[in-house]
């Protein structure tokens, strides 16, 4: 099927999702008897956190990946709730918990988080189909996140060479090895932080040094849109005829976690709105700033969305 054909439903991939239990408690000691305040859990994960926000800026979007059959009740209630189509494969044991332990006195948090799930070759193969049928009628596929730990590392290299027959584009939103990997296969985007670009490359890339040199590994590597993130300092964007730099409104921080997920969602649906790069960027950057103003993962209303548009400055970035 062409491109033309598709939907603009969106596809997020979680391999290894996370319930993110967070727990508050007035002062943390260590190595003591403390007393929860008060506690909420929340479905988590890389590619569901991208799906919240793509479909708070009311863009359908379905998820898939693996999940734990002993604790999904909390993650289907949620994709229910949300209108989330959901396609997860379901593997033996439990979806990973991540304890966020908040102290608020001194506004820290430690966390303590357990290992993934273990898919099964015919887990795997489950996937496939799944993903591969979801090919034939989404042209937008997001693959963020770590790996299971029994999982090849260039596993998601494998699904975009794949989904390049399908004619999908994806975005590819990871870290280290995996990210490594991933670039090899020629994703259409990817998002990496600052952080990550400086251990793609072995060095260690600022604002001021090694971006031009980062975003050149990254084209010569036939990569056709580049998202470097800076958290609040924003984001640099390059595609094959333009480059920006992207300064983000200036916002009360509730929680910066998921920032970036955000910023993927904005991408994906900028792309598949078939908006141009400008546009795109200044919906990703508000989204992103209007999901740091509230605590945890939470995706912002579209409204709050479209009062930051406006704040976004974006000027022609000059290497
Ligand atoms: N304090 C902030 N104020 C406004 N915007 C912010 C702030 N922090 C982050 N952002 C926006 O979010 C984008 C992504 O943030 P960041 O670079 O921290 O992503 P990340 O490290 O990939 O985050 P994560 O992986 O936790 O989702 C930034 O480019 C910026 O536009
Ligand atoms: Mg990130």
């Amino acid at each position: 099927m062409t491109s033309k054909c598709k939907k603009g439903k969106i596809v997020t991939i979680t391999l290894n999702p996370a319930l993110d239990r967070t727990l508050y408690m007035p002062r943390f000691l260590k190595g003591q008897v403390n007393r929860v305040e008060c506690e909420r859990t929340d479905p988590g994960g890389k590619g569901i956190n991208v799906a919240k926000a793509v479909k708070a800026l009311e863009q359908d979007v379905v998820v898939t990946g693996f999940l734990g059959e002993n604790n999904t009740e909390l993650f289907t209630k949620y994709f229910q709730q949300e209108n989330i189509e959901e396609a997860f494969v379901r593997v033996t044991g439990n979806t990973r918990v991540n304890i966020k332990v908040v102290d608020e006195e001194n506004s820290e948090v430690t966390e303590i988080n357990f290992s993934g799930v273990s898919p099964t070759k015919t887990d795997f193969c489950q996937l496939e189909d799944k993903i591969y049928s979801l090919a034939k009628e989404c042209e937008w596929i997001v693959l963020s996140g770590n790996l299971p730990s029994n999982m090849p590392i260039d596993i998601y290299a494998q699904f975009i060479k794949n989904l390049h027959k399908y004619n999908c584009k994806v975005i590819l939103d990871t870290s280290g090895e995996a990210l490594q990997a991933g670039i090899l296969a020629k994703p259409y985007a990817v998002k990496p932080n600052i952080d990550e670009l400086s251990a793609l490359l072995g060095k260690k890339i600022t604002m001021e040094n090694g971006l031009a040199e980062g975003i050149s590994y990254l084209k010569q590597a036939g990569i056709s849109l580049i998202v470097v993130s800076m958290g609040q300092n924003g984001a640099l964007a390059v595609n094959d005829s333009e480059a920006f730099l992207v300064k983000p409104p200036v916002v009360t921080v509730g929680s910066t976690v998921g920032a970036g997920d955000t910023m993927v969602a904005g991408l994906a649906v900028g792309l598949a709105r078939g908006l141009d790069l400008a546009e795109t960027m200044r919906l990703s950057a508000a989204a992103a700033a209007a999901a740091v103003m509230l605590p945890g993962t939470q995706a912002a209303t579209l409204q709050t969305v479209n009062n930051l548009l406006a704040q976004v400055q974006i000027t022609t970035w000059r290497r």
